[in-house]
């Protein structure tokens, strides 16, 4: 026995499984024999007598628990800091375990109210006492590590638990002696299975098998070389065996449905300090401020989830409720993040979606010079679709040109300051690249509740492709082809062969006849197939107006690449009478700048189709300035590509029969893209039938 070691344990008299906080629980309510768990807690009870001293707190009526003493708090030395249950369920037990800490001499922290920590259960001492892993993400919350530090002066290392099996840090991990650890690596994010591996070396990592970690492997008692624990694997057991450890098996069935076993019902409260400690946290805090219409655009919600899912954790510090449908929320959230990589991850997210750094604590942006052309800083801001702003010398200059995927370059010229967007490639030495997250934040619109509800309307009921459904997108579609049409806006229409094999070129043609299209993007098949079709009636040798085949057709559209190229272009081949309509027949003729941009697998090409890639991208960009609408025409690949390099506020239409294609390409989040499912040809067919119902004269209209 050693006699300087000390574990608090709880008989337990009223132990049982009455509620459900865990999901151990759940379909165990009053499951548990009290003879037999009183008989497997005594068991327990023996075996750490013969390896330390036995302190008891009495069990309280009414806190079914309070056998699992590991929540009564964090001891180190002669401190503790005391739980803070996270259900009330077991805040019953605070006052109790309080009691006998504070009756036994200890100093006893106490977190505020509102900041669950659930003590040992909680946060687990490296065995060479080096420092403290604390867990959060279930009980306890990321808040009350920088406390811990404090209060008991010791580095702490927060690991983000995500598998609610295993809520507790003691569930899945288990540090040993010599510097060893068991844990089950799947309970926590990737993040923390980092930080785990570059504390713990390899050979002092023992994996535990999902098989072992729901039998409470992990939640082992170690005192020196023994451990023990509930049943466990021949496996686990030889390789504990293996580099040095007894394992000593005891039954805790009747605890397991509690979500508890060995290390959940003792509590070491025996400590020692290691003098060269210093206090330590990687956690780092930040407030944000919202603005807008947090409830109703459900901002304030994909920000709250944005933090947690990116593992770090937030308190609402203020809330400013709009009274009025149209008056704006304001909140105020202070954001707390493991480490300081974790932070900026989620402020970069943040900062998409529209929130700001409070005035008092903006700083000027971080810039960093090109040191290479076409290569950026490591640290890159990644920019977005929304209008940016940086602030640079104290002054917010807009950033020019804005993309989504670009690096924001910087040029002083004579005192002049410049912030520009653009792709890595273009950056260039003499500039500045914008770096980390200070000093930068994009601009939402605040849309009106109304119109929000509109465009929400669309996008689902395009989703939903009922055909009356899809009418009515076709109809607000329409509508504002013709608005823009009128006001002499530009409509960028990005098309693919399926167009044509759907039998829409005709309407596509129509459109652009009509002058409801200002440019066209596609690759080299849009033009082939409506070419072929044009030359030969068929699209991919398949005759398009009986819909069969037609024998030979398979060298249709090589023969129609070979008469392009012996045009010489497709501008030619209309000069020549050559090709005398079709989509891209109209373009020519209605002096429709189209770009076709080239790839891997096209046959031919055409002349006109640009084979070199960077060329096509900065094509593309420059019919693609100043549109108001795109209109993407079943063509994944390039519309994607012309996502990426369009601002927000510009309205896109994405219409595929595959709904994946469509949520993926409406998905920008900003409400002015609308997904159609639906069959192209179709779409096409109907837009033209609206357009001419909205160019019909009121007279037209047939009175009985
Ligand atoms: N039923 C208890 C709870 O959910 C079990 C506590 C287990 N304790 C532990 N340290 N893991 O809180």
């Amino acid at each position: 026995m050693t006699d300087s070691i000390r574990f608090l344990l709880c008989a337990p008299d009223h132990y049982n499984v009455d509620y459900v906080i865990n999901p151990w629980m759940e379909g165990n309510i009053h499951k548990s024999s009290s003879d037999r768990s009183v008989e497997q807690w005594y068991k327990l009870h023996k075996i750490i007598k013969e390896h330390a001293i036995v302190d008891l707190v009495t069990p309280q009526k009414g806190w079914p628990d309070m056998v699992f003493t590991a929540n009564a708090g964090l001891v180190l030395a002669n401190t503790v800091v005391l739980s803070r249950f996270f259900h009330k369920e077991r805040q019953g037990e605070e006052p109790h375990f309080k009691e006998w800490f504070l009756n036994q001499g200890f100093i006893v922290h106490e977190l505020p109210k509102d900041l669950p920590f659930e003590g040992a259960g909680d946060a687990l001492l490296d065995r060479e006492g080096r420092y403290l892993w604390a867990g959060y993400g279930f009980r306890s919350e990321l808040d009350s590590h920088p406390l811990l530090a404090k209060w008991l002066d010791i580095e702490v290392l927060s690991l983000r638990l995500i598998d609610e099996r295993f809520y507790h840090l003691d569930t899945c991990f288990c540090p040993l002696t010599g510097g060893y650890l068991l844990y089950y690596p799947p309970a926590f994010d990737s993040y923390s299975n980092r930080l785990i591996e570059m504390r713990v070396p390899s050979e002092k990592r023992i994996l535990v098998a999902e098989a072992d970690a729901v039998n409470f492997a992990c939640n082992a008692v170690n005192i020196n070389k023994t451990i023990i624990m509930n049943k466990v694997s021949d496996d686990l057991k030889l390789g504990l065996t293996t580099v040095g450890f007894l394992v000593i098996e005891t039954p805790l069935s009747e605890f397991l449905k509690a979500g508890g076993a060995a290390k959940c019902l003792t509590l070491r409260v025996t400590e020692p300090i290691i003098p060269d400690n210093k206090a330590k946290v990687l956690v780092e805090s930040r407030t944000i401020r919202m603005e807008g219409h947090l409830l109703d655009a459900g901002l304030i919600n994909q920000a709250l989830d944005l933090i947690v899912e990116g593992g770090g954790s937030f308190k609402v510090l203020n809330f400013n409720l709009g009274e009025q449908r149209q008056s704006t929320s304001l909140a105020e959230v202070k954001v707390s993040t493991p480490s300081h990589e974790v932070m900026e991850e989620i402020m970069s997210q943040l900062i998409d979606i529209g929130a700001v750094i409070p005035t008092e604590d903006v700083q000027d942006a971080k810039l960093e010079p090109i040191k290479q052309n076409g290569v950026a800083p490591d640290d890159f801001y990644v920019t977005t679709i929304y209008p940016t702003e940086v602030r640079i010398k104290g002054q917010w200059i807009r950033v020019q040109n804005q993309r989504m995927d670009g690096a924001i370059a910087i040029t002083e010229v004579d005192g002049y300051i410049q912030a520009k967007c653009k792709v890595i490639r273009d950056l260039q030495i003499g500039e500045q690249a914008i770096i980390d997250i200070a000093g930068i934040r994009t601009i939402r619109k605040t849309e009106s509740r109304e119109k929000r509800n509109q465009e929400e309307f669309s996008f689902m009921s395009a989703g939903v492709s009922s055909e009356r459904r899809v009418e009515l997108v076709v109809e607000q579609v329409a509508w504002e082809l013709r608005q823009i049409h009128d006001r002499g806006g530009k409509v960028v229409v990005t098309a693919g062969p399926v167009v044509i094999h759907t039998g829409g070129s005709k309407h596509l043609a129509s459109l652009i006849h009509q002058g409801y299209v200002q440019a066209l993007l596609g690759g080299n098949a849009i033009a082939v197939h409506d070419i072929e079709q044009s030359l030969m009636g068929t699209s991919l040798g398949v005759d398009m107006t009986q819909g069969v085949a037609v024998h030979g057709g398979h060298r249709h559209h090589l023969k129609t690449i070979n008469i392009i190229r012996r045009c010489g272009s497709i501008a030619k081949a209309v000069e020549n009478d050559v090709l005398t309509n079709g989509v891209m027949y109209e373009c020519v003729k209605n002096n429709v700048p189209f770009v076709l941009a080239g790839s891997i697998r096209d046959d031919g090409p055409l002349p006109d189709t640009q084979m070199d890639l960077i060329k096509a991208q900065e094509e593309y960009a420059e019919l693609l300035k100043g549109a108001d609408m795109v209109l993407m025409l079943s063509t994944m690949l390039h519309s994607i590509g012309v996502g990426n390099m369009t601002p927000s506020g510009v309205k896109m239409v994405c219409v595929d029969i595959n709904p994946a294609v469509v949520t993926k390409l409406s998905d920008r989040g900003s409400v002015e893209s609308i997904g159609v499912v639906t069959d192209v040809g179709l779409f096409l067919s109907l837009l033209i039938t609206q357009l001419e119902q909205l160019t019909r004269p009121y007279s037209f209209v047939a009175k009985v």
